[in-house]
């Protein structure tokens, strides 16, 4: 049985990484899957903190690179539930990068992601519903019940 219901605000996450060398291409520049998997991190923690369930990705969409992230550079990613379904929870995620010298802070991507909640024999289990608190949790809301609309008709497609 799901819980009541959870705000976003109970699930919202921000994580700091820092560029390491290891991360970067021939340029100096954050490599574009480094970032990924750090998208990926915090929208699962977001998921898993909505639910408190095992949580699987189910797509990553929307994945925009504006301006590149350089060696050295912080890198704050967050986090927060646009729509929690029956099982699947679409997350936003805000990506910006900071210089550590002098504290500049620039908007580099943005992604959207949604998370099924499983049980332990990989079936879709019930999340609990999202309290919406404001105006712009509402719009950000309707927004991602439009995309999931648009995302079942492509997975019909997909399947016909
Ligand atoms: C995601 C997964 C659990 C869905 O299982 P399923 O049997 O197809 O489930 P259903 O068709 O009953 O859909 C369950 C929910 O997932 C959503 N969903 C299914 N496929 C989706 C997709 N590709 N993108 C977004 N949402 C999806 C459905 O809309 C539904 O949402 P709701 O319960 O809120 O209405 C299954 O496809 C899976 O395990 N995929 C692999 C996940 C994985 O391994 N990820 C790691 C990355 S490679």
């Amino acid at each position: 049985m799901a819980e009541e219901g959870k705000t976003v605000a109970e699930s919202a996450t921000e994580m700091v990484q820092i560029v390491l060398p290891n991360d970067t291409n021939m340029l100096g520049n954050l490599l574009g899957g480094t970032l990924m998997h750090w998208i990926d991190m915090v929208g699962a923690i977001v998921a898993n903190r909505h639910s408190r369930k095992p949580i699987v990705t189910a797509s990553m969409e929307g994945l925009d690179f504006h301006v590149p992230v350089k060696l050295g550079f912080l890198v704050i990613l967050k986090a927060r539930m646009n729509y929690g379904g029956k099982s699947s929870m679409e997350v936003g995620v805000e990506v910006y990068s900071e210089n550590g010298l002098t504290g500049e802070r620039v908007h580099t991507s943005s992604a959207i992601l949604t998370y099924v909640a499983i049980d332990f024999n990989g079936k879709p289990v019930p999340v609990p519903k999202l309290i919406l608190s404001n105006e712009e949790e509402r719009k950000r809301h309707e927004e991602a019940l439009e995309r999931k609309q648009r995302r079942l008709h492509r997975l019909s497609e997909k399947r016909t």
